[in-house]
C-alpha cells in the first residue's frame, strides 16, 4: 500500500474522510496538524500566535521530509497549506478533496462546534482573506492532485469509498 496524502482547504472534511477511510481499510491515519501539536506541545492556534506562520511552515517542511523518508502504508491528512511542500508526490498518492468555498463555510457553520472550528484556524479569522486564499489555492490543489474527489453534499463514508476505489490504480 502506498501512502495516501489528503489535501484540501480548511474545513473541507479531511479529518472526517480520513476516519472513514480507516474504518473501511487497513490504513492507519495520521494528521500533520496533530503531529505538529505534539511536536510543539501546543495548539496550532498557539503556534501561529507565539511563533508566527513562517515557523509553522518550517515545521511542515520538517514533517514533509520525515513523511517521505519514514512513513509507509499510511493515510496522511494534512493542514490546508501543507500541499506547498515540494515532495508531496514522493510522499504518496495525492488526493484532493474539492468543494466550493461557500459549501465549505456552510459545512463548518452546520457543525455543532462551529465556533471552535473557526476559532482554532487563524487563517479563517478574516473571511474576505480566506476566500482570496481559497481562490489562489484552488488551481494549485487541482494541478497537484492524482485523484480529485468532489465532496460536496456527500457523506464522509461515500467519499472514503470513492477514494479507496480510485487509488487502486496507483497502488
Ligand atoms: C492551514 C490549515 C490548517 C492548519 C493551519 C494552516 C492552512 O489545517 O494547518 O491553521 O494554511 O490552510 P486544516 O486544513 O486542517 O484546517
Amino acid at each position: 500500500m502506498r501512502n495516501i496524502i489528503l489535501i484540501g482547504f480548511m474545513g473541507v472534511g479531511k479529518g472526517s474522510v480520513a476516519r472513514e477511510v480507516v474504518k473501511n481499510s487497513d490504513y492507519i491515519a495520521i494528521d500533520t496538524d496533530d503531529l505538529i501539536e505534539s511536536m510543539e506541545n501546543k495548539s496550532i492556534k498557539k503556534v501561529f500566535a507565539d511563533d508566527g506562520e513562517e515557523y509553522f511552515r518550517a515545521l511542515e517542511y520538517k514533517l514533509s521530509k520525515w513523511l517521505e523518508s519514514s512513513v509507509q502504508n499510511t493515510l496522511i491528512s494534512t493542514g490546508g497549506g501543507f500541499y506547498k511542500q515540494k515532495n508531496l508526490k514522493e510522499i504518496g498518492i495525492v488526493v484532493f478533496l474539492n468543494s466550493p468555498f461557500d459549501k465549505i463555510l456552510k459545512r463548518i457553520k452546520a457543525h455543532p462546534n462551529s465556533a471552535s472550528k473557526l476559532k482554532k484556524r487563524p487563517l479563517l479569522a478574516d473571511m474576505k482573506k480566506a476566500k482570496e486564499l481559497y481562490n489562489e489555492r484552488l488551481p494549485e490543489y487541482l494541478a497537484l492532485a492524482d485523484v480529485v474527489i468532489d465532496v460536496t453534499n456527500k457523506s464522509a463514508m461515500d467519499c472514503s469509498k470513492e477514494i479507496l476505489k480510485k487509488v487502486k490504480k496507483y497502488a
